[in-house]
């Protein structure tokens, strides 16, 4: 229907009809694993299209299946448009030994408010996004042992769609923390006119990577209006919450995003772990390709780009959060540079990085690095 009132109404702009090509093409391969659902539609799983045949005839699908979610724009000058924060590269070795579930003892009350304030709202985003799992829960490798975070009584009720509620929501909020705290202390260093040490470029950084999960997760799956309206609700409180809390206590806002960002491993290893099990058929299949825009951004090597490299991906840059964000709080807010944009005096000494070469799960305290 769409296409038939579209195509009466000519000439179409060069645009139109490209992005109408794109979203006809999109609709052809997404339509046989398409559902509907008030949470999220599932647009495209990315299975090659040779696997989908559509059945309904054309004019019987919404508007909404029809549309790509967000074509590049075309414009006349512009070939492509580059990033601001290229990813660091990411071996397999790297991601699947340096990075584990780990979880990191609170020393003081500002840690153990940063630490029940995420069991508290890993309570609520459980509700919101219906999650609960019956595998067994990964072991904390620094101590050996298991987190009693993850009920792992209940009969198995995730799949991937369920997963994909749950990355969309987490991820549209992880997006939060490193931009306040990366404005508030760019409007320190204008009002106090003293300079950052570098502690800002790694924490807009962070934000962008955690915009990448979303939008890489959003070209699999499409929100619908009950997702929108609680991620809108959930952005209005936890920005401001954040805000202020940041002008109260920096140190105890990086901890709680420490915290915050061992949840995420957790997630996202027992995704992995459901993945490796068989448990997401859709998933597994070997006619699923991540999203174009995941293998540019994350430089995934043709032959390793199936959901599994990208769950160890953004899992790897998960762990990265955690170990910034840990060891921010380890510091003085004001004085200290930031040690993962430094140069040391000892480039034979293992060091903070922009990659995951030496990652260290609980940070780094401030002694090693100062
Ligand atoms: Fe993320
Ligand atoms: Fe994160």
């Amino acid at each position: 229907m769409y296409v038939t009132r579209v195509s009466a109404k000519s000439p179409l702009s060069r645009q139109t009809a490209a992005q109408l090509s794109r979203a006809a093409a999109s609709f052809a391969q997404s339509h046989a694993v398409s559902t509907h659902t008030p949470g999220l539609h599932l647009t495209s799983l990315h299975i090659q299209p040779q696997q989908s045949q559509s059945r309904r005839p054309f004019s019987s699908t919404s508007r909404t299946k029809l549309r790509e979610y967000f074509p590049e724009p075309e414009t006349e000058q512009i070939v492509k448009t580059e990033t601001a924060f290229e990813h660091p590269l990411y071996t397999d070795e790297q991601m699947t030994k340096n990075v584990y579930y780990a979880h990191r003892k609170p020393k003081d009350m500002s840690d153990r408010v940063a630490l029940y304030l995420v069991r508290l709202l890993r309570w609520g985003t459980d509700l919101a996004t219906g999650y609960s799992h019956d595998g067994p829960t990964p072991k904390d490798k620094l101590t050996g042992k298991s987190t009693a975070v993850v009920p792992s009584n209940k009969p198995y009720r995730m799949s991937e769609r369920k997963w994909l509620i749950r990355f969309v929501f987490l991820e549209s909020v992880a997006g939060v923390p490193g931009m306040v705290a990366g404005m508030l202390r760019h409007l320190h260093s204008l009002r106090r006119m003293k300079r950052d040490n570098g502690w800002i470029e790694t924490l807009l950084e962070e934000a962008y990577n955690e915009r990448m999960h979303l939008l890489t997760f959003l070209k699999m799956a499409e929100p619908g209006w009950f997702m929108r309206l609680m991620i809108l609700g959930a952005q209005g409180v936890f920005f401001n919450s954040m805000f202020i809390s940041y002008l109260i206590s920096p140190r105890t806002c990086h901890r709680f995003t420490g915290y915050l960002e061992e949840e995420a491993v957790l997630t996202y290893t027992l995704a992995i772990q459901d993945l490796e099990a068989g448990k997401l058929p859709l998933w597994s299949d070997p006619k699923f390709r991540v999203p174009d825009m995941a293998a540019r951004y994350w430089k995934m090597p043709e032959g390793n780009r199936t959901m599994r490299d990208l769950l160890l991906y953004i899992r790897a840059d998960e762990a990265k959060h955690r170990e910034v964000n840990h060891t921010f709080g380890n510091l003085k807010q004001t004085e200290d540079p930031n040690p993962f944009a430094s140069v040391y005096k000892d480039p034979n000494q293992p060091h903070p990085g922009k990659g995951i070469e030496h990652l260290k799960p609980i940070g780094w305290e401030r002694d090693e690095v100062v």
